[in-house]
């Protein structure tokens, strides 16, 4: 396995890979891998001659006041758990290779950015996408794989593809969590015991949505009632946002009964302590 902090390097291994006839995955990342990004590439080894993950924390995607300083990093940890799968190639550039002193174009898109995480953090889809379109363009793989707990995340790739015509199959994986029902996260590692313990809430007030809705509940409002109402239980946790959107468009919905045969995202975001975790769940109407 090759570690490349360069984009020409890159561009011109993968390039030598396709001129070869061989189809490549690629698997962006901020590092820290865990067993959700395990999942990811492992699909993406499944699928494709050759694997390509990207370690870069991306400065762009982080508000003023975020983590990105204290974001976890371990690329010895990380490169090890890349080689036990059979990654060929580790794309991990510093900063200034990735952005120049000038860095002014950025992608953004209108409409699915603007509910949920958009709402409490305005620029991180566009660095989000500014930072994706840039590694399709280094890594013109044939699949990119993306975790479906960042599930608006996969929404606004999967449309930028759509709507920049990129020649790249995006493939969203499912939700990989702990015994408990903590949706695995490289935030989690923020968390005290007693943080991770409260962490729990998460997991357990979407149940309850769920079986809401399962058992006929249809009254959005009603469904994030009880969500909320199972969070407000927990004296640790603070609620960021509760709510239910249409998963194709990330508009909010109030009756179910109206989505029409589509999928509703149910995604909440929530305050344990300092640390922001987010989880959802999607269902097919
Ligand atoms: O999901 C992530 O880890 C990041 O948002 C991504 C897609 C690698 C872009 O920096």
């Amino acid at each position: 396995m090759k570690i490349s902090g360069k984009i020409k390097e890159t561009r011109d291994q993968v390039k030598e890979w396709k001129k070869q006839g061989l189809t490549v995955g690629l698997v962006p990342t901020m590092g820290y891998l865990h067993e959700g990004h395990k999942s990811l590439m492992e699909a993406a080894k499944r699928e494709n001659d050759k694997v390509v993950v990207s370690i870069f924390v991306n400065p762009i995607q982080f508000g003023p006041n975020e983590d990105f300083a204290s974001y976890p990093r371990d690329l010895d940890k990380d490169a090890a758990l890349c080689e036990s799968i059979g990654v060929d190639l580790i794309f991990h550039p510093d900063t200034e290779e990735m952005y120049d002193p000038d860095f002014s174009a950025y992608v953004d898109m209108e409409g699915l950015t603007k509910e949920l995480c958009g709402k409490s953090r305005p620029t991180h889809f566009r660095g989000v996408q500014t930072v994706v379109s840039k590694l399709f363009h280094i890594i013109p793989a044939d699949r990119a794989y993306f975790g479906q707990k960042d599930a608006q995340q996969l929404a606004v790739i999967k449309k930028m593809v759509r709507d920049l015509s990129i020649d790249m199959e995006i493939v969203g994986c499912p939700i990989i969590r702990e015994e408990d029902g903590l949706a695995k996260s490289s935030r989690n590692t923020y968390l005290n015991p007693e943080e991770r313990q409260a962490a729990l809430v998460l997991s357990r007030s979407l149940a309850e949505g769920k079986k809401a809705i399962e058992a006929g509940e249809r009254q959005v409002s009603e469904i994030k009632r009880r969500i909320s109402d199972v969070i407000g239980k927990e004296k640790l946790a603070k609620i960021d946002y509760v709510e239910i959107v249409d998963f194709s468009k990330i508009e909010p919905v109030a009756d179910l009964g109206a989505a029409g045969g589509g999928e509703i995202l149910c995604a909440i975001a929530v305050f344990i302590g300092k640390t922001r975790l987010i989880d959802n769940f999607i269902m097919k109407m």
